[in-house]
């Protein structure tokens, strides 16, 4: 990409907002406001700005047009806001580049503005501001936008965006949009995301709201449509006939880390399985979209998320790391899980009998995302095969991002006996010198150009807590508890019990 170049793919042709409207294929010009709401806490910190840093370094958020601006409770000027991200992406992985100069260009283009999250005045301070920037850039061609970042809480969505939509949308002439990011979690069950998305619904159009899993923005991830659905060898072995089992594994080697209140809160089923790990059981599951629209894609999503059958207790195992208590934001006597496994079964014709099994755990002893694909043992099997162990195809989302395929081969040398082997497209060694982007940096660049393939659609949120609400349910109810793990290990013991009856020979 060109520095300075900014092109994408679609452009408003009228006054108002919905993208859905929106003509195809025509560069979009003109003033784009980025509105960070939540600038000072740790997700703007960690992920929102840097990625925006990245997108600046690569030409895709051109000074001439772009204007960045924070908003939080905190009472901190422009400079304030400005040197706490230039002390953050000081240890940047961009750090090693001399950076500086961009770093200060970059920094010129944020301003922040302090108000409260139900507080009108702020938020027409907040319009003031931006509006002041889109006057000031109103003698360039092209329609103003405005991207508005929710890095806040779940509980303060409603009243920030009845306040975007009383005070700060859009107003040009020439069209643009306003559009609105939100993080996860997005609710807590079934009841509460409906809630949540309705209150939303009422204020935004579906095809204004960005709800974001960063797990759709892995480079790996991005890559299942494509090695499903552009590869021969994949589509007849994809199925019950071949596949036993399809493991699904998050694993941290560290623990709440100074997150234990809102973690204790939300636990590792809502944290990380019901939305990460779940968008990439649809990326494995679903059926081919009939096209590579976002709409087409999702569509499939939700179908498959629909024939998810109901999750089994017995199918469960749940943990806890001993010292998470020890945590003075966690209370004493909490039993929210750190870890959980659960299989997943699909009633359709491609998958009837193959487990899914997901797993994700905190202090485990690997910081580990990855997808173990599972062939069923070759039938007639003269080599004894077995002993080796199965046809494997391993995905690894991180680190070090690879896909191997594993394979029996012949052990060289004059002896026939066999030996399990690797295919392996390791991206470090095979792409060298190519960096991969940051999950939201693709994802905010997606926002930007509004696409919606890798965002999640309120039906397939629907579809998602209606799986896991049942088993949340009885968790909170203290029907379920967690068993204790050592931090470092591999979790409960009963986990591995439950991969072995599942059939997953874990590795
Ligand atoms: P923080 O707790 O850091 O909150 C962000 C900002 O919101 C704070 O700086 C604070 O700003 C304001 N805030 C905090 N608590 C409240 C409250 N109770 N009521 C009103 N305002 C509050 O959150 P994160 O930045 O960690 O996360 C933001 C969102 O992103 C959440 O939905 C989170 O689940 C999600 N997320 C976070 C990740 C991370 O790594 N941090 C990863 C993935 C998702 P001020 O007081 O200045 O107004
Ligand atoms: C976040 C969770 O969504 O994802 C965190 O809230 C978790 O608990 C993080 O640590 C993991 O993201 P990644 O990209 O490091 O795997």
């Amino acid at each position: 990409m060109e520095s300075g170049k900014w092109l994408v793919e679609k452009r408003s042709s009228f006054k108002g907002d919905s993208s859905a409207k929106e003509s195809e294929n025509m560069s979009e010009t003109g003033c784009l406001s980025i509105i960070v709401l939540g600038a000072s806490g740790d997700l703007a910190k960690k992920k929102t700005f840097p990625a925006l840093f990245h997108l600046y370094c690569q030409g895709f958020l051109p000074p001439d047009e772009v204007h960045i601006f924070g908003y939080a409770r905190t009472k901190i000027s422009d400079d304030d806001l400005r040197n706490r991200i230039r002390g953050y992406l000081a240890s940047d992985r961009g750090s090693s580049m001399d950076r500086s100069e961009d770093l200060s260009k970059f920094l010129k283009l944020i301003k922040y503005v302090s108000g409260g999250y139900d507080d009108e005045e702020g938020f027409k301070r907040l319009d003031k501001k931006i509006s002041e920037h889109e006057i000031s850039k109103n003698s360039m061609e092209g329609s103003s936008r405005r991207l508005f970042y929710l890095a806040l809480p779940p509980s303060v969505y409603p009243s920030v965006c009845k306040m975007i939509r009383q005070c700060c949308m859009n107003k040009s002439d020439l069209g643009g949009w306003t559009r609105i990011v939100v993080e996860k979690p997005f609710g807590k069950d079934l009841d509460s995301a409906e809630q949540l998305s309705s209150q939303i619904g009422e204020l935004f159009d579906e095809s204004q709201i960005y709800r974001i899993d960063h797990y759709l923005g892995k480079e790996l991830v991005q890559n299942l449509l494509v090695l499903r659905f552009a590869n021969r060898l994949f589509m007849p072995l994809w199925n019950r006939d071949n596949i036993d089992n399809v493991q699904i594994v998050f694993r941290e080697d560290f623990g709440t880390d100074g997150r234990g209140g809102y973690f204790d809160e939300y636990g590792i089923i809502r944290d990380i399985i019901q939305n990460h790990l779940l968008q990439v059981f649809c990326l494995v599951a679903m059926e081919k979209p009939i096209s590579l629209k976002p709409e087409h894609i999702r569509d499939e999503k939700v179908k498959v998320l629909q024939s998810v059958l109901p999750i089994k207790d017995e199918e469960v195992v749940l943990g806890q790391y001993e010292g998470y208590r020890e945590d003075p934001t966690v209370p004493d006597h909490s039993n929210t899980p750190t870890f959980a496994t659960m299989v997943l079964h699909i009633h359709n014709e491609r998958w009837e009998g193959v487990p899914f099994i997901l797993k994700a755990g905190k202090a485990l002893n690997s910081r580990k995302a990855e997808i173990r694909v599972q062939f069923k043992d070759v039938p007639g099997d003269i080599f004894k095969c077995k002993r080796q162990g199965r046809n494997e195809f391993v995905i690894r989302l991180q680190p070090l991002e690879a896909m191997y395929m594993k394979l029996t081969v012949k052990q060289p040398g004059l002896e026939m006996s066999t030996v399990q082997s690797e295919l392996d497209l390791s991206y470090k060694q095979r792409y060298q010198g190519v960096t991969i982007p940051e999950a939201y940096e693709r994802l905010i660049l997606d926002t930007i150009r509004g696409d919606q393939q890798h965002f999640v659609r309120r039906d397939e949120l629907k579809a998602a807590w209606e799986i896991f609400t049942p088993i949340l349910h009885k968790i909170d109810n203290g029907e379920m508890e967690p068993s204790m793990y050592k931090p470092g290990s591999r979790g409960p013991e009963e986990a591995d019990q439950l991969l072995a009856k599942a059939g997953g020979l874990d590795k």
